[in-house]
Order: C-alpha cells, then structure tokens, then sequence
C-alpha cells in the first residue's frame, strides 16, 4: 500500500544508509575469522554510550563515542591497537549500502524533498555523503549536534519538522534500527523500517505499518 501524503524522506544513517560493519570488514583478515562479532560489540556498545551519555547528560560528540567505543570492542576481542587509527580512517568512508543512489534519485524524480536524520556529527555526515556520491540528492543534512541529545529523544525527531515546515505525518522515516523506528513512530512520522538482516522488532509500543528489505523497496511506498 502506498504512503500517501508525504513531503519529506528522512533518512537514519548508520547502518540504513551507510553499512556500519565495513569498516572491520575492510580488514578482515587482519582481525581475524572474529571481525563480524568485533565489528556488532563495537555497534552496540557505540549505541549504548549514546543512550547512556543521554540519561546521564553528559554529552560529548558522535565521534568521541565511536572512539571509546572502538576502544572497549578492541579490549574485549583482544585486537591489535595498531588497528585503531586504521579503523578510525575507515570508518569516515563506510561503504554506502548499492542501492541508496537510485534510491535518491527516484525520490528526487517524485518532487520529495530527502535529509539524513542522524547521531552523527555533521563534519562526519557532511564526508559520508561526499565519499557516497550523494550529497546533492539530499536537502538537509540533520544531526543531533544541533539539540545535543542523542536519538530516540524527541527532540531529535523535531529536528525534520521545524526545518521542513511539516507535521511529523508528513515525513517517511527509514531506518534499519528498530528502536529509532519506534522514536520517529511514537513521534508521529510514517515510519519504514530497513530490516537488512531478517530480524525481529522490538516491543517497545509501536510496530511499523511498513518494513522493507532494502531501499530498493521504498519506491514502491512512496
Ligand atoms: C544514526 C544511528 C542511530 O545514524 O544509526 O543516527
């Protein structure tokens, strides 16, 4: 069924956009048989830091976090810490998921405006998109520097509405992360969740009308 009455596509970065695990895959074998497990603690530990960091009000940038985050992953897996700075580099130039510039394009085609919706600092987002090639097919670059409160805060949500000039059930919400999907769903976007990977949606009080495999698929939403 088609998402009717949009203006706005917004979209989460890391890990919907941008493929957060490539940076650990780029040197693999230098890990070890191990670089995916490495590669999901430093994930879910970054993500942790931004949720506690949060409660504790004690902000500090998307940067620092995937620093301490790196930091405790490389301790827990017992990798090499001459890897650090390797992995810190590529991490800025995380390979773009295939279908994310056609993607754009055809949303582009349709009159919709775009923004990425992010943690993400904006020096950070700002080199993603350049090294993707697709920063001309988004109107805004959103990051959560602007309100220092890092996603599922409301506030964060608020951030495409006041600059779109839009109620929140006009923007399309894409993320491959469940719980930033029940944020923007609670907020009052139409939410699409990316579910690369087969997984199951969390029970937090609000389920998605629409999931996708892919970017690929929006286009038949929207
Ligand atoms: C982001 C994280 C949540 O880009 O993936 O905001």
């Amino acid at each position: 069924m088609k998402i009717k009455n949009i203006k706005v596509c917004a979209f989460d970065a890391y890990g919907t956009c941008f493929d957060v695990n490539s940076a650990a895959e780029n040197v693999a074998p230098k890990i070890g048989e191990n670089w995916l497990s490495f590669s999901n603690t430093w994930r879910t530990s970054q993500l942790e830091y931004t949720w506690l960091r949060s409660l504790m009000k004690k902000h500090v940038d998307f940067w620092k976090i995937t620093e301490d985050s790196l930091d405790y992953a490389i301790t827990t897996h017992k990798i090499d810490k001459s890897l650090r700075d390797e992995l810190l580099n590529l991490y800025k130039t995380l390979n773009p998921y295939p279908e994310l510039k056609e993607c754009l394009e055809k949303l582009k085609q349709k009159n919709i405006k775009t923004c990425i919706l992010s943690n993400g600092t904006p020096d950070l987002l700002n080199h993603l998109v350049s090294n993707a090639n697709v920063k001309n097919l988004f109107d805004e670059i959103l990051s959560i520097e602007q309100v220092k409160i890092y996603k599922p805060d409301p506030k964060v949500y608020e951030m495409t509405t006041k600059k779109f000039n839009c109620n929140p059930s006009e923007v399309c919400f894409m993320s491959a992360n469940n719980w930033d999907i029940v944020g923007g769903g609670v907020f009052g976007y139409q939410c699409v969740w990316v579910n690369r990977n087969n997984r199951v949606f969390d029970e937090l009080g609000f389920h998605p009308k629409n999931t996708i495999k892919n970017l690929t698929e929006l286009n038949n939403l929207v």
